[in-house]
């Protein structure tokens, strides 16, 4: 698989406003050895930055492919391939940051239940149930694969007090481009 021309250990974790974040990531046809090691690599990078999920946008590889860890422990990842929420319910709104959006936070209303179907890395579809965190953090991944952000689902004032923090962003990568 083309990692978009980017070698494995050159992966790192990328900030807005790079263009992967923006991207509709690509279906995922055949789980062979590299989409086991960007998974792999992907899972590393989130203990790394502790983070609890991190989508394959987030290191400018705009495939269908997420990993999760809610409590953090090494060991629980989870590995979602073509991830697909098949149902929602309820509503909960907390506190969300990402990795991608240094320094910004916001509340965003989330589903506090879903089901979701994913493929594993043996090739597995398999459908899970998830509620609270794990739904929280489901949603907000499968939000990266479509090209979304938490800022697009913050408050018109949270959106305003977040502003010149993005401005920010937008000049730190313009200087190291
Ligand atoms: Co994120």
């Amino acid at each position: 698989m083309e990692l978009n021309g980017i070698s494995l250990d050159e992966l790192g974790i990328v900030y807005y406003p790079h263009p992967a974040l923006r991207q509709r990531a690509k279906h995922i046809d055949e789980i062979d050895e590299s989409i086991e090691k960007l998974a792999r690599k992907m899972v590393e990078l989130m203990y790394a930055n502790k983070g609890v999920g991190l989508a394959a946008n987030q290191v400018g590889v705009p495939v269908r492919l997420f990993v999760a860890n809610p409590t953090g422990e090494k060991g629980n990842e989870l590995i979602f391939v073509n991830p697909e929420i098949v149902e929602a319910n309820g509503w909960a709104e907390a506190e969300e940051g990402c990795l991608s959006l240094p320094q910004i936070y916001g509340n965003v209303r989330r589903n506090k239940t879903v089901i979701i179907v994913a493929t594993d890395l043996a090739g597995a579809r398999r459908e899970m149930k998830v509620t609270d965190l794990l739904a929280r953090i489901v949603q907000h991944e499968s939000d990266h694969l479509d090209g979304r952000l938490i800022v697009d689902r913050f408050s018109v004032l949270a959106k305003m007090s977040c502003r010149s923090r993005l401005k920010e962003l937008e000049a730190l990568a313009r200087k190291s481009s």
